[in-house]
């Protein structure tokens, strides 16, 4: 699909993790209201599917890389409570947001970059990541840093909107993200702008054969995904052997 890249607001790669941690920071006291909003509710069904894939075994370590307010990983302690989960992400007030928000679960949060995660080799049984991946400039570097930390045997998932492929629904799909996100963003988050970034980061990632193509370059094997929401939403999971 041909799209244009308007600078205003895609930034230049160099300047893109510092926009991206201001945004986030902005938006974090409505992130979760507007992803129930503009998802009508299904983001969590996806997050369990993330997790299933992922398959930490009981009692395992899981890491929720770029959590957020770390809804991924307390999904995880919901239904699976001898996991022991970790969140981590480079935005203080995602974090913020998201200590203590589940009545009766404790998570742990950690403040780091995707690029140099505080974890030794071989420390998780699985690494996920959830609308993370399009936010970082270098996919390949960050799949090779989770799966650093990841155990042999142990998966590195990854939940992503994908740029739309059906042509029957493209126009559809562009009216939604290009028009309505930013207009709920604006009425809910009060930040139009930063749900208009959502759209253009989402044609601007790779389909999903190429991000299998990326975290096979980045060391992971018998790498497949799953599609939901008519191709807009792909879950992929890699193997570290
Ligand atoms: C769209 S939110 C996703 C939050 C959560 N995973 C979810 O499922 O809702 C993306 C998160 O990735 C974080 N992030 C982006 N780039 C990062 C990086 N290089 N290192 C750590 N966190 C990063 C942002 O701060 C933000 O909290």
């Amino acid at each position: 699909m041909t799209t244009t890249k308007p600078s205003s607001i895609l930034p230049d790669l160099a300047e893109k993790p510092v926009f991206v941690n201001r945004m986030f920071a902005r938006i974090a006291p409505t992130y979760d209201l507007m992803n129930r909003l503009m998802t009508f509710g299904q983001d969590q069904s996806w997050r369990r599917e993330l997790l299933r894939l992922a398959a930490t075994p009981p009692h395992g370590r899981l890491l929720d890389v770029g959590s957020g307010t770390g809804d991924i990983a307390y999904t995880e302690l919901r239904r699976n409570p001898s996991v022991q989960a970790v969140g981590s992400d480079f935005t203080y007030e995602m974090m913020a947001a998201g200590v203590g928000k589940e009545a009766g679960l404790f998570l742990p949060f950690v403040q780091a970059d995707t690029f140099a995660l505080p974890f030794a080799d071989n420390t998780f049984d699985a690494v996920v990541s959830g609308f993370m991946v399009r936010n970082v400039v270098d996919r390949v570097a960050a799949f090779r840093e989770m799966a650093r930390i990841t155990k042999p045997g142990g998966r590195v998932a990854c939940l992503e909107t994908t740029p739309p492929t059906n042509a029957l629904l493209t126009p559809l799909f562009r009216l939604y993200f290009f028009r309505i996100v930013p207009l709920i963003g604006g009425l809910v988050a009060g930040d139009r702008q930063a749900y208009a970034y959502l759209p253009h980061s989402t044609v601007d990632f790779p389909e999903p054969l190429e991000l299998m193509r990326i975290m096979e370059q980045a060391g992971l094997h018998h790498v497949f995904f799953v599609e939901k929401m008519f191709g807009t939403v792909a879950i992929h999971v890699g193997t570290k052997l």
